[in-house]
């Protein structure tokens, strides 16, 4: 079944035909077998399934930080993949934000410095964008750890910087990946408002791939990826599930 699809242009992210090979040794795996869907603006949108089901790839290629093998994908009107590289990082810079399952931190410095990375990219003095990753440290409960180094801070505060740094900046999409996983239930309910806030603002969006049951009720939407495939597209998990 393919998933709701609205007319181009109301759509955050508008896919089609998304589909993905791996080389694995001789063969070639097709991971993604033809996605079509729309991300819609204003909602906050799960992605669950199993592990290998294809949600991390699928995500990646929505973002614009793995091509296709076959597909189109525009993120706000713009066909992402017609892009030169140096446009597509700048796209990626101005309009989303990512929270990857690696939380990719810059080991040399600090949480504020590292949640202040987009800022900095996009060509804000340092002190200032400082401040910036700083203040959004506090509002994710890590006022009192700004000035440690990644290795100094637990897997959930490393976690907490990776999404600091993913809305610093202000992206209208959002892109996470299994941003709960490492932290207890009342961090990942903190994060996850933090993240409908962020989404349900007109002309945003922002989607999460996860396991954490906790907090389904949270979204606007949940698509059940199977073996590449989207099963169902719906607001609540399947019975089943
Ligand atoms: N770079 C790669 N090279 C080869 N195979 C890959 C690569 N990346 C992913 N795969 C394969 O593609 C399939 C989907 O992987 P993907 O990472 O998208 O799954 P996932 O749903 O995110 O799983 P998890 O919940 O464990 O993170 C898996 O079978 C995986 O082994
Ligand atoms: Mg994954």
């Amino acid at each position: 079944m393919s998933a709701n699809v609205t007319t181009k242009g109301q759509a955050a992210i508008c896919a089609r035909g998304i589909a993905r090979d791996f080389r694995a040794g001789e063969q070639t795996l097709r991971v993604l077998h033809g996605i079509d869907v729309d991300i819609r603006k204003g909602e906050l949108t799960y992605v669950v399934g199993e592990s290998g089901s294809g949600k991390t790839t699928l995500i990646s290629i929505m973002c614009g930080i793995l091509w296709p093998t076959e597909g189109e994908v525009e993120v706000f009107g713009t066909d992402i993949y017609s892009l030169s590289d140096r446009r597509l990082v700048d796209f990626r810079l101005n309009n989303i934000g990512f929270i990857f399952q690696q939380y990719n931190l810059i080991p040399t410095i600090d949480a504020a410095s590292n949640a202040a990375v987009p800022l900095i990219a996009q060509g804000m003095r340092r002190l200032e964008a400082r401040q910036h990753g700083i203040t959004m440290l506090e509002k994710l409960n890590m006022g009192d750890q700004v000035d440690k180094l990644p290795r100094q801070l637990s897997g959930g505060q490393q976690q907490r910087v990776a999404i600091a740094r993913a809305l610093v900046h202000e992206p209208a999409l959002v892109v996470c990946d299994e941003p709960t996983a490492a932290l207890d239930a009342k961090s990942g309910r903190r994060v996850m408002d933090l993240l409908r806030e962020v989404a349900v603002a007109e002309d945003r969006a922002c989607i999460i791939v996860t396991h954490d049951n906790r907090v389904f009720d949270l979204a606007d939407r949940i698509l059940v990826l199977e073996d590449g495939r989207i099963t169902n597209d719906g607001t609540q998990m399947p019975e089943d599930e």
